[in-house]
């Protein structure tokens, strides 16, 4: 296990000010793993994702994404790294082929590079016939697509999605997830997916780490998780152990 692991977070904390956001946390997330990223409002699940991409400092700990320290190495980190951001406002007035341009620059594509992907991208995503129409009146569905096109345009290794599928219609949910398993699939990406929604963690992720409060309550692989605590759906699985937490906190 130790040469595969993609993510290795050691003893990592963030303190802001009084609140303790997250609070000693140590886990891994294995090459080409589709990672589920669990727990209530405030867990300390986009804070810890922050500190992986170098956005926010550790207080203390450390941290390494595919071998290199989220810290010193961050812009290192940040070339192997794609991000799907909770919540970002998209320039409604760019078109999305512009858009895409705009953040492949950032990453030094040269124009033919650029112009490559991005039509691959666009393709992918079947958003070729609505590229250069502005952001402005994309649905929910098509933002969310051009947001993760966003973070494919530097062909990461591993992606971060920080609840990527919140206000997606079910169909629009499917095919997302599908996209997410084909990444990992057929490119070996590795996903560290952030959720609440427990269907979407049953259908793609092996893996999963539960947070509570900034603290970890279990990080391993579904099945096992399920087998250890008796339970046979992520449902029954999650409020259990949220329950246990509530109860001891
Ligand atoms: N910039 C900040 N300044 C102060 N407190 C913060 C900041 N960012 C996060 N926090 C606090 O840290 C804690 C963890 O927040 P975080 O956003 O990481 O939770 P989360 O698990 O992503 O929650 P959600 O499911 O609601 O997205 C919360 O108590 C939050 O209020
Ligand atoms: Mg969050």
């Amino acid at each position: 296990m130790e040469n595969t692991a993609a993510i290795r977070i050691e003893g990592l904390s963030k303190q802001f000010k009084d609140t303790t956001a997250v609070d000693r946390v140590s886990f891994r997330v294995g090459m080409g793993e589709i990672f589920g990223f669990m727990g209530h409002n405030g867990a300390g699940k986009t804070t810890t994702i922050k500190m992986l991409l170098g956005l926010t400092k550790p207080t203390n700990g450390s941290a390494t994404v595919l071998g290199h320290d989220i810290v010193r190495e961050s812009i290192a980190v940040r070339r192997v790294s794609g991000y799907l951001p909770g919540s970002y406002a998209l320039p409604k007035e760019m078109t999305a082929r512009a858009f895409l341009a705009y953040i492949a620059s950032m990453f030094n594509l040269s124009a033919k590079e650029a112009q490559r992907k991005i039509a691959e991208l666009l393709e992918l995503f079947d958003l070729s016939a609505v590229a250069d129409k502005k952001l402005g009146g994309y649905s929910s569905g098509m933002t969310q697509k051009i947001g993760l096109a966003q973070a494919l345009i530097n062909e990461p290794q591993v992606l971060f999605l920080d609840e990527p599928t919140a206000g997606l219609d079910p169909l629009g949910r499917h095919e997302f997830l599908q996209h997410i398993q084909q990444l990992a699939r057929e490119r070996g990406v590795t996903v560290m997916f952030s959720t609440h929604i427990l269907s979407d963690i049953e259908a793609i992720c092996e893996s999963v780490a539960i947070m509570h409060r900034g603290r970890l309550v279990a990080a391993d692989s579904l099945a096992r998780l399920k087998q250890q605590h008796h339970e046979a759906t992520m449902d029954g699985l999650y409020l259990k152990l949220a329950r246990q937490q509530e109860a001891t906190a």
